[in-house]
């Protein structure tokens, strides 16, 4: 069996890496790495493959960026002729980015049949460029590999058939947890002064922000950056900052930043998993740091008004803040003043979610 697997953005990575080792381990299955290239730059992409211990892609299709509509165009029109050549039994696609949905469309139109890991996620919210990812994704998948139960309801109620959803857990959670040995190794802490030898490390949140809701816009992102400074003042705050982030950020006197909101380049996958294990707090919009806080058992400040993953509300480690400032800063407060937290896992989060799938596939 031919699978070929697709990755574009740095939350794909993480994702594809247990899949593709489970698939090179077994004696049937030939696995093509496809990286798409949406993300392209060192800190966004080789970083990770070379954390993750990934093989090199056996494609580069090096789409680089552009508007939607243009790098969705381009990621089709150059994964077409690897599909064609490659004639894959199955192309597998993860998560919700712009490569998902082009490599989706493109295999289903040649009637090559898609796996979609990751399917059903919602947020009801279509002006999210990753709702309508996911929407057309799932809608053209013949498998779909789904995290939490809401994902299997979201599919049912979309007119999925029950034999084409399979609730097998969470990938990337099997990264984090075959990760947190190699991650606990990594010198962060020291280099960001946060910890001096093997003395505790010091109380400190961090911070995370790249939608394009919150981070595009000056206007938006100037008063919430102001809030993380006045939470800072109480906990010291580490900002690893997005490009996209930067590119606003730049507007603002010294980037936005001080001595206690401290903006450092975007990290590499181990040292960030070490830094956010440690963390007292997360204050993040990203989707999959709301499931690996839930599983690092860090309390995690959304901001948004919605999420996709309600089971990471559910089992207590996620709370969702909404887009105020002001909004934000109190809820740091109160989970400060918080002693301890206690929450639940989510079920199948266990490490072993890409082996069911492959088991799966394989059938
Ligand atoms: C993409 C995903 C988003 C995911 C995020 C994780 C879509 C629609 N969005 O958003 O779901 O959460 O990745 O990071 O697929 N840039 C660089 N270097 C790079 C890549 C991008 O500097 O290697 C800059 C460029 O200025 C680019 C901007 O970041 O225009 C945005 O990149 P893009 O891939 O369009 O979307 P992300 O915001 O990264």
């Amino acid at each position: 069996m031919k699978i070929v697997l697709v990755a574009g953005a740095r939350p794909n990575f993480m994702k594809v890496a247990p899949l593709l080792q489970q698939c090179d381990r077994a004696q049937n299955i030939r696995a093509v790495l496809v990286h798409t290239g949406q993300h392209y730059d060192e800190e966004l992409s080789s970083i990770f493959f070379r954390d993750l211990g990934m093989r090199a892609p056996d494609y580069e299709l090096k789409v680089g960026s552009g508007s939607h509509a243009v790098q969705t165009a381009e990621i089709m029109q150059r994964f077409e002729p690897v599909c064609q050549a490659e004639r894959p039994d199955i192309v597998l696609v993860v998560g919700d980015v712009n490569s998902t949905l082009a490599a989706a469309l493109v295999a289903v139109k040649l009637g090559v049949p898609v796996a979609h890991v990751e399917a059903g996620l919602r947020s009801f919210d279509r002006t999210m460029p990753e709702e309508i990812n996911r929407v057309v994704a799932d809608a053209v998948a013949t498998w779909h590999f789904t995290t939490e139960p809401s994902a299997d309801e979201n599919l049912r109620r979309e007119g999925i058939p029950d034999g084409r959803i399979h609730f097998v857990g969470n990938v990337m959670i099997d990264t984090l947890l075959a990760c947190r040995e190699q991650a606990a190794k990594s010198r962060i802490l020291e280099a960001l002064a946060l910890r001096n030898g093997s003395a505790n490390p010091v109380p400190y949140g961090v911070v995370t922000l790249h939608r394009p809701s919150n981070v595009d816009d000056l206007a938006r992102l100037g008063p919430l950056v102001r809030a993380l400074r006045e939470i800072a003042v109480e906990l010291p705050l580490i900002f690893p900052v997005h490009p996209r982030t930067s590119d606003t950020l730049q507007h603002m006197e010294r980037g936005g930043g001080n001595e206690r909101l401290r903006l450092v380049r975007p990290l590499g996958y181990l040292d960030f998993l070490n830094l956010v294990s440690h963390a007292r707090l997360m204050i993040t919009d990203s989707g999959g740091i709301q499931e690996e806080t839930t599983i690092l058992q860090v309390p995690c400040l959304t901001v948004r008004e919605t999420t996709e993953r309600p089971v990471t509300i559910t089992c207590g480690w996620n709370r969702l803040v909404g887009m105020s400032p002001a909004v934000l800063v109190s809820a740091c407060r109160e989970e400060l003043a918080h002693a301890t937290r206690s929450g639940k896992t989510p079920a199948l989060w266990d490490g072993k979610a890409s082996q069911r799938i492959i088991d799966i596939l394989m059938k």
